[in-house]
């Protein structure tokens, strides 16, 4: 296993489209598009993706604008590669990736939140500002800012017509509401085509920070940011550079 990847992103990350498939994704992108195509207009564009996981949310983004995909867990780059043979793909941490090109949009989805460090959020703003090009925009979706954080819990999976099945449990909680994190911690079945089932435990630590830390931020990197709700309760920042 990878230093520092959770397992759900390293030796589990083949199972990543029994969890969270495209279709899981379809309402969001068709909410996030109209928003993106705001801050940049009609042209057709080019979209750098940090974090883009499985590529579940590219799946839908590909239709609208040409995309660089880029990760730093070398299997969820494959497992996205599968479904998205015709994007670029790039290994990369968001910290320090340096392509030496800038793009219409930099967009980071439900990634973020592994920024559980205010200087992790600050270099990834950076890193992000740096690939934008003059008058492009910058959206960053963190799953929750300290404001809209409910603790609970969430359930799923699915089946693979390869025999494959998967089901989970994820735990949504705050031990320290005083400090920048919070916990989420997953239990998974995992049966193989075979029919056995195991069972597999991952905690994810993940960063909590309130909106006007992000919004000040945002304008620390050159990049001043509105912030909204999307109709799924999920904080949208979208800063033009
Ligand atoms: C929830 S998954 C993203 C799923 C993706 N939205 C999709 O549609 O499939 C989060 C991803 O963030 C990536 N990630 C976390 N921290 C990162 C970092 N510092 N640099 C690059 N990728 C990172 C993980 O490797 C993981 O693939």
């Amino acid at each position: 296993m990878t230093a520092e990847l959770p397992r759900l992103y390293d030796d589990l990350a083949a199972w990543w489209p029994l969890l969270s498939p495209p279709e899981e994704y379809e309402d969001e992108a068709a909410d996030l598009v109209p928003r993106l195509r705001t801050a940049i207009g009609p042209a057709p564009a080019v979209l750098l993706e940090l974090g883009a996981g499985g590529g579940s949310l590219a799946f839908h983004l590909k239709r609208h604008f040409r995309l660089t995909l880029t990760d730093r867990a070398p299997g969820m780059l494959a497992v996205s590669r599968a479904i998205n043979p015709e994007c670029e793909h790039v290994e990369g941490d968001m910290r320090s990736l340096r392509l030496g090109r800038q793009f219409d949009i930099v967009l980071i989805h439900d990634a973020i939140m592994y920024a559980a460090e205010p200087a992790a959020v600050q270099d990834i703003l950076h890193t992000a500002a740096l690939h934008c090009r003059a008058g492009g925009a910058v959206a960053v979706l963190p799953d929750y800012v300290r404001e809209t954080f409910v603790p609970g819990t969430d359930h799923g999976g699915g089946d693979s017509p390869d025999g494959r099945g998967l089901r989970y449990l994820e735990w949504r909680w705050d031990p320290d509401p005083a400090d920048d994190t919070y916990l989420v911690d997953y239990a998974f079945l995992l049966r193989s085509a075979d029919g056995t089932t195991t069972v597999a435990y991952d905690r994810h630590v993940e960063g909590l920070f309130d909106r006007a830390r992000w919004l000040r931020w945002f304008a620390d990197a050159g990049i001043p940011a509105r912030s909204a709700l999307d109709p799924f309760g999920r904080e949208i920042f979208i800063g033009t550079r």
